[in-house]
């Protein structure tokens, strides 16, 4: 089972170890994940993030997209579409998902863990018909099923239209904080490039090559700021190209602006 590299090698290694797979890293450019390396594996399956790439932030290519679903009917190979904050795009229309391009290929993920809340635990798959079964049977076993309660609740909020008024209203919180985010750092780090924010909430900010990611990581820490370094989703773990994933979804605006104070602070102080 290939998996894109940055990612979420963790999860996705777990997962495919339960399964007795192989979980096999494919690299991630700016265009999304790398359809040669991808080729060059064995892979039977691929769990990608094409709508807004964890935690890169790039969007899968067209071009890519379309190679991707080429690739999965050549190999009879399973893609999962890991669509984890798609209701949340700031700077153009919501992208399609590669599902409604391959309904035979591709086993889409949603969840409500961004638009509502983790806690919840509640999530939904689009998948090939001939597989709902198996994957039914596979869910029941692993967890005995999800309250039902808390999904007829959720039926209601979507039924209502009381869900759509909640995106809607979130929607404007966090491009707020997004805009905060990006007056801060040009405010104070203006020489640092910052890509991934089309969607979702967080953004990656590329240090200069000097920088010390650990360090910066560490020091922030003993200042109360909460930092996370690229290296901790690379399968390598390597810290290099130093860059941080900014989170700003459960951060005020005012907590931004001291954040990314600290952050400047931080790299002009560094040796
Ligand atoms: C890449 C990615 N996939 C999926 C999820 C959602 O997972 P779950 O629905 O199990 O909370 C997240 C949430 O943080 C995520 O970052």
């Amino acid at each position: 089972m290939a998996f894109e590299d940055p990612g979420s090698p963790a999860a996705v290694g777990a997962a495919a170890a339960a399964a007795g797979l192989r979980a096999v890293p494919v690299p991630v450019d700016e265009h999304g994940i790398d359809l040669r390396a991808l080729a060059a594996t064995d892979a039977r399956a691929v769990v990608v993030t094409p709508a807004h790439q964890w935690p890169s932030g790039v969007a899968l290519a067209p071009e890519r997209r379309l190679a991707l679903i080429e690739w999965a009917a050549e190999r009879d190979a399973i893609i999962i579409e890991d669509d984890y904050d798609a209701e949340f795009r700031y700077d153009r229309e919501p992208v399609g998902s590669l599902q409604g391009l391959a309904p035979d290929q591709v086993i889409s993920l949603g969840t409500v863990s961004k638009s509502l809340a983790p806690a919840l635990r509640i999530g939904w798959m689009i998948c090939p018909p001939d597989l709902a079964e198996p994957l039914t049977e596979q869910k029941h076993r692993s967890d005995r099923g999800t309250p039902t309660l808390d999904q007829l609740a959720l039926a209601r909020l979507i039924e209502s239209g009381r869900f759509d008024r909640h995106l809607r209203r979130m929607r404007a919180t966090y491009a707020t904080r997004r805009t905060a985010l990006l007056a801060a750092l040009a405010e104070h780090a203006p020489e640092l490039p910052v890509t991934g924010l089309a969607a979702g909430f967080h953004a990656v900010a590329h240090l200069p090559a000097d920088a010390n990611e650990h360090n910066l990581v560490a020091a922030a820490r003993t200042r109360s700021v909460g930092l996370y370094g690229m290296s901790t989703c690379r399968t390598s773990r390597a810290a290099t190209p130093p860059q941080l994933v900014i989170g700003f979804g459960n951060v005020g605006e005012r907590a931004i602006r001291e954040g990314i104070a600290a952050v400047r602070d931080l790299l002009a102080d560094r040796p």
